[in-house]
């Protein structure tokens, strides 16, 4: 008789359990070539499964190639079995000292999965304050609908082969135009590279400006995504920290090996969201000139300034072609769009342009035709001051909730930009247990703690994100926070108390 686990969970499927317990049989040697299977009906009593269960899975089997069936003679083991398929997932036998090690992932690869981190901890959905997510109900569906409509219908033969893999040309032409006069960035649409989010652009350029193993700096505390993409490329990574003024290239100087890549987030600080002075941007530039490093200008969020216009983007001070600006519409548009930007120097595009050939990527040619429309339309422009308008609104708004709600607990002042406010906790306050527990109330609140790519910055914060969150959920949110923290500071002074009389067990 056979005797076949099931795999009960429900997402696995009846049919897909059956098929899977039969090819396991086959392939551990539980069940050899020419064995016959027992009959349907059979099995399927067996099993406790309806028989056209079983009679959907030896079809898929067949199919497969891992049993026959002949009129008459039942259905058997297949006998045509490559002999990779079998003992692929042996059970542990007396013969397994002697077989080889199973493959193991690359030390890269390690290090890869060490350094990613879920966008948020919270369990979905999380009330609020996921940082750098739009108030995506306040996008003008209904246009963006009408206008996906009209490029669709008009997508033929003519525009469906493989497109220009830098990018559709008139959005290229629509990007070099905006970012002209909205961030002073000096480039023609040859610069423009349209990519999968600014992630995807981090990564190119990441991998055609440097070589591995070569040194690079990044904010510290700095942007994981940046992190992980300058990991990726094999790079010796050592983080700044960043002062009032921004990267403080003295420090970099002094503590880090010369860099062949600087990464800087100078509109808006990520995570701290203060902005890079004019001096610093100079500084940075001579530094950089000295070294022969690039520098990427990850400019991902200054769309949102409330008080003032944005100071000129670090690349439209550059004399020399070292900046590469990466820009996204992930913010101002919706992340799902994956459309993002990276204006290069002339001698990097046609680096980006190969690596971007072999890694695959390019975005969908109708999404860049209906983006292009709604930039030259005027939708883009007026979406951008109408969010501008409510981001500043909320911003006041979790102000107001964190005064009310998390007073003596939360420090956070408003800032001129941006669609996040720190919210900084009492010095010896544990971020990452504060989040964890915020977590646990539907409250997404990342600790610094986070960002740190060395010393981060030395004090417990949490990013909070207000751009998606209306007034009485940041209310709502704020009271859950302020119980988490409250938790959080009561068990660490009751386990320091246990600490310091020695005592074991629960304090009173
Ligand atoms: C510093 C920074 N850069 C870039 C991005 C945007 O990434 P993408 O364009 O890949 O969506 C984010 C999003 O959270 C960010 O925080």
């Amino acid at each position: 008789m056979l005797e076949l686990e099931l795999d009960r969970d429900p997402r696995t499927g009846r049919r897909a359990a059956v098929e899977s317990a039969i090819r396991d049989a086959i392939r551990s040697g539980r069940l050899r070539a020419g064995d016959v299977l027992p009959s349907t009906r059979a099995l399927a009593a067996d099993l406790g499964v309806s028989r056209n269960t079983v009679i959907a899975a030896f079809d898929q089997l067949l199919v497969e190639g891992y049993v026959e069936s002949r009129v008459g003679r039942g259905t058997r083991v297949g006998h045509t079995l490559p002999d990779h398929l079998l003992h692929a997932r042996a059970r542990p036998s007396m013969h397994e000292a002697a077989s080889p090690a199973p493959n193991a992932p690359s030390a890269r690869a390690e290090l890869l999965v060490a350094h990613a981190r879920p966008k948020s901890s919270a369990k979905a959905p999380a009330i609020a304050f996921a940082p750098g997510v739009p108030a995506l109900d306040l996008f003008p569906w209904r246009t963006w609908g009408r206008l996906v409509a009209i490029r669709g219908r008009a997508l033929g033969p003519a525009l469906a082969g493989y497109a220009d893999s830098l990018g559709y040309r008139p959005l290229r032409e629509a990007v070099a135009r905006y970012v002209a006069v909205a961030r002073g960035v000096t480039c023609t649409a040859d610069q423009v590279v349209i990519v999968g989010g600014s992630q995807q652009g981090l990564d190119l350029v990441a991998r055609v400006a440097t070589d591995p193993d070569d040194s690079v700096w990044i904010e510290d505390p700095g942007y994981h995504g940046a992190l992980g993409a300058l990991v990726a490329a094999g790079l010796r990574v050592t983080g700044v920290p960043v002062d009032a003024d921004g990267l403080s290239v003295a420090a970099g100087r002094m503590g880090a090996p010369p860099a062949r890549l600087i990464y800087v987030t100078p509109s808006h600080q990520f995570p701290l969201g203060l902005t890079m002075s004019t001096p610093r941007r100079l500084e940075l530039l001579a530094a950089a000139a000295e070294m022969r490093a690039w520098i990427v200008e990850d400019d991902y969020d200054s769309e949102f300034r409330y008080v003032s216009r944005p100071l000129t983007a670090l690349q439209g001070l550059d004399r020399d072609g070292r900046v590469v600006y990466v820009g996204t519409f992930s913010k101002v548009m919706f992340p799902a769009l994956r459309i993002g930007f990276v204006i290069a120097p002339p001698s990097l595009v046609p680096a980006i342009a190969a690596a971007r050939q072999f890694a695959g990527t390019q975005q969908a040619t109708l999404e860049q035709m209906v983006l292009a429309d709604f930039i030259s339309d005027g939708h883009f422009e007026r979406h951008v001051r109408r969010m501008r308008s409510v981001y500043a609104e909320r911003q006041h708004d979790l102000i107001d909730a964190l005064r009310a709600e998390c007073a003596d607990l939360v420090d956070a002042a408003v800032a001129g930009s941006g669609m996040h406010l720190v919210g900084w906790l009492a010095p010896g306050v544990d971020d990452t247990d504060v989040s964890r527990r915020a977590a646990a109330r539907g409250v997404d609140a990342i600790p610094l703690s986070a960002f740190a790519v060395g010393r981060g910055v030395g004090r417990p914060g949490v990013l909070l994100g207000y751009a998606h969150v209306d007034r009485p959920t940041m209310f709502a949110a704020a009271r859950q926070l302020a119980t988490a923290i409250r938790e959080s500071m009561l068990h660490r002074s009751s386990r320091l108390r246990v600490e310091r009389d020695g005592s074991r067990g629960f304090p009173a």
